[in-house]
């Protein structure tokens, strides 16, 4: 493995070269969006300003090429997660919309009053409204796997809940929050065992760590491209292959169709029967240059460059008294997300201070309330890392932690 060359990284990303507030940016808030290359950049500029089409539909030169770059991005993602062919991946907006695909398609169609969908307490509101909205629609039932003090899945829970009605899991690879890296592949062989289906939501994983779905043995795997390198607008839907044949279409219009009568329709094959009208092209084939930049890095420099500003994350930040960390302390159980409070400081405040320092983190619930419930506070703050961070990154982010300490030292609690 060749390790990730970080100097030589960051030249490809234009916006590192700007400045915040006086301050060179310190971007730490790629769990809820990544920066892009040149790469992803030039592809975007590229379509629009040699061949714009329409896909799919025109016999022209230029339809023909959008129409082959376009499958060939979708047959670059599906290698990147070791899936068998390029029709088992579904081209949508984003994960929120890859999962809201399946609770209709698939779980509008299987699901009756008393089946029961098993989720947890780590998972971030695209993976819960969406089962909330087919739970009340259906009557099926809600159930939700605890986690210990370190925010680790508790085994004995996930096989205590884990019923004769359980006919899905869904749950995150790695969560937004706590960074933990659930055992994906243990989770599929034993819902499989009691003949529940497991939808794996990778939002977190797919873009830091090495995944392999089949290996993992889902039956569905949900991302997004902009948390990979790639533009905004495009998700992807992973279906084991089969699955998506059996299932009903999404939405309705033009693409997804065969045949059409002015009562009734037939459907396109899979995946496009998923994909209803004009798709996201430019974004699309864009994201198939982020792809080919990742692996350029290798997936497994990607994690190891990550693990090693995670552990140095970890300990610099737990050396600052009133500092608290949520999550699992190893960083080879989590990924490179650092969530945590500063005695009892709003983390509005202290993302505010950090602003000041050049340092983009988020501050809040992260869309996983019930978490936020669940750890006894109402919001953190949340530093992210991804190929582009610098060690000396997180020392300007821990500045401007005790500089926060100094400033709103009234307020925040002393152990
Ligand atoms: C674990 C997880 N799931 C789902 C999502 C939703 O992703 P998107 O907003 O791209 O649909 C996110 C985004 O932060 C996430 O972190």
């Amino acid at each position: 493995m060749r390790p990730i060359d970080v100097e030589s990284t960051r030249r490809d990303f234009p916006i590192l070269e700007r400045s915040v507030h006086g301050r060179p940016l310190v971007y730490l808030d790629n769990a809820a969006t990544t920066q892009k290359p040149r790469a992803v950049i030039d592809a975007l500029v590229h379509y629009y300003e040699n061949y714009n089409a329409n896909i799919h539909r025109g016999i022209h030169a230029l339809s023909e090429e959008a129409t082959a770059r376009y499958e060939e991005a979708r047959l670059k993602v599906a290698r990147f997660i070791g899936a068998p062919a390029a029709e088992t991946i579904v081209f949508t907006r984003n994960t929120t919309e890859s999962i809201n695909l399946v609770a209709h398609a698939w779980g509008r169609k299987h699901l009756r009053a008393g089946d029961e969908v098993l989720l947890t307490v780590m998972e971030h509101h695209s993976n819960l409204i969406p089962w909330q909205l087919l739970a009340r629609d259906t009557g099926a039932k809600l159930r939700f796997v605890d986690i210990d003090d370190e925010g680790r899945l508790l085994w004995d829970d996930f096989e205590r809940l884990l019923g004769p009605r359980t006919r899905l899991v869904s749950v995150t690879h790695m969560s937004n929050v706590l960074g933990t890296i659930n055992p994906i592949k243990d989770i599929a062989e034993l819902a499989h065992s009691r003949g529940a289906l497991v939808l794996v939501d990778g939002a977190q994983s797919v873009p830091h760590l090495p995944v392999d779905a089949p290996a993992l043995d889902c039956d569905f795997m949900a991302f997004s491209a902009h948390k990979m390198l790639g533009p905004t607008g495009v998700g992807v839907l992973y279906a084991r292959p089969g699955l998506l044949e059996e299932m009903d279409p999404f939405l309705g219009g033009g693409e997804m169709i065969s045949r059409v009568l002015l009562e009734e329709s037939t459907w396109n094959d899979v995946p496009w029967k998923f994909e209803a009208g004009t798709p996201n092209i430019a974004d699309v084939i864009a994201f198939g240059a982020a792809i080919e930049y990742l692996q350029g890095l290798g997936m497994d420099a990607v994690r190891a460059h990550e693990m090693e500003i995670t552990a140095y994350a970890l300990e610099a930040l737990s050396a600052v008294p009133q500092v608290t960390i949520y999550g699992p302390t190893d960083a080879e159980a989590r990924g490179g997300v650092v969530s945590f409070n500063l005695g009892d400081l709003h983390p509005h405040d202290l993302g505010t201070v950090l602003d000041r320092f050049g340092v983009a983190v988020r501050a809040g619930h992260h869309c996983a309330q019930p978490l936020m419930r669940r750890l006894g506070c109402v919001a953190t703050a949340r530093a992210s890392f991804y190929v582009y961070n610098r060690l000396e990154e997180v020392d300007t982010l821990v500045e401007g932690v005790r500089e926060a300490d100094r400033f709103f030292g009234h307020v925040a609690t002393r152990a």
